[in-house]
């Protein structure tokens, strides 16, 4: 039995539905990529924790490398662009790149970085979500090619999401108690 964090109210998903989703991901993407050698592209800072299960539950060799980007405040965060503040250290030409993110919610953080990414001539450009956010009458910019399952509009956290920069640790998803975020 999980111990529950004292700001959770609820576990969304436990470690062993964690388990069986990148599980199935990662056969997916095994199934997919066989005979190639894809890059993976993990963005800082909430996807590590997934990129890490994800990537050893993939059989097919790979590389792996970080980006980390930053909007630039809430204004321009609707516009879509965002700020590389760490980019690729791999050449991407002729590579099949498979940008691996934590949640997608808008979706305007990953178009915005496919569009880049393809300006660079890439073979492919694919992505794997773990959690798209289901916000009524909001659809995602962006549709994943690999999504590890929707979540509602809440305020959710752990498996590498934060409030704050807390709770990445926790090894489920969890439901932040609303007193923790209006306080
Ligand atoms: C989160 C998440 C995505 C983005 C999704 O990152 O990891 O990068 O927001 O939002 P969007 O679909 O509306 O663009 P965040 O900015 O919280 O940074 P972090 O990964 O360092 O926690």
């Amino acid at each position: 039995m999980e111990q529950l964090h004292p700001d959770v109210k609820e576990v969304l998903l436990s470690e062993e539905d964690i388990r069986g989703i990148v599980k199935r991901m990662g056969e997916q993407i095994s199934a997919d990529y066989a005979g190639r050698n894809p890059l993976i592209v993990a963005v800082l800072r909430g996807a590590v924790v997934f990129t890490a299960d994800l990537m050893r539950a993939i059989s097919c060799p790979l590389s792996v490398d970080f980006m980390a980007v930053s909007s630039y405040g809430e204004g321009a965060k609707s516009s879509g662009v965002v700020r590389i503040v760490k980019d690729l250290d791999t050449k991407i030409e002729g590579r099949d790149v498979l940008i691996v993110e934590d949640i997608l919610d808008s979706g305007l953080t990953l178009s915005y970085l496919i569009r880049m990414l393809q300006n660079r001539n890439p073979a492919s450009v694919e992505v794997a979500a773990f959690l798209v956010k289901d916000v009524p009458g909001n659809r995602p910019a962006i549709d994943p090619r690999y999504v590890g399952t929707h979540v509602p509009d809440e305020f959710i956290v752990g498996y590498g999401l934060d409030f704050a920069e807390r709770y990445r640790n926790l090894p489920y998803i969890g439901v932040l108690k609303p007193e923790v975020y209006e306080k």
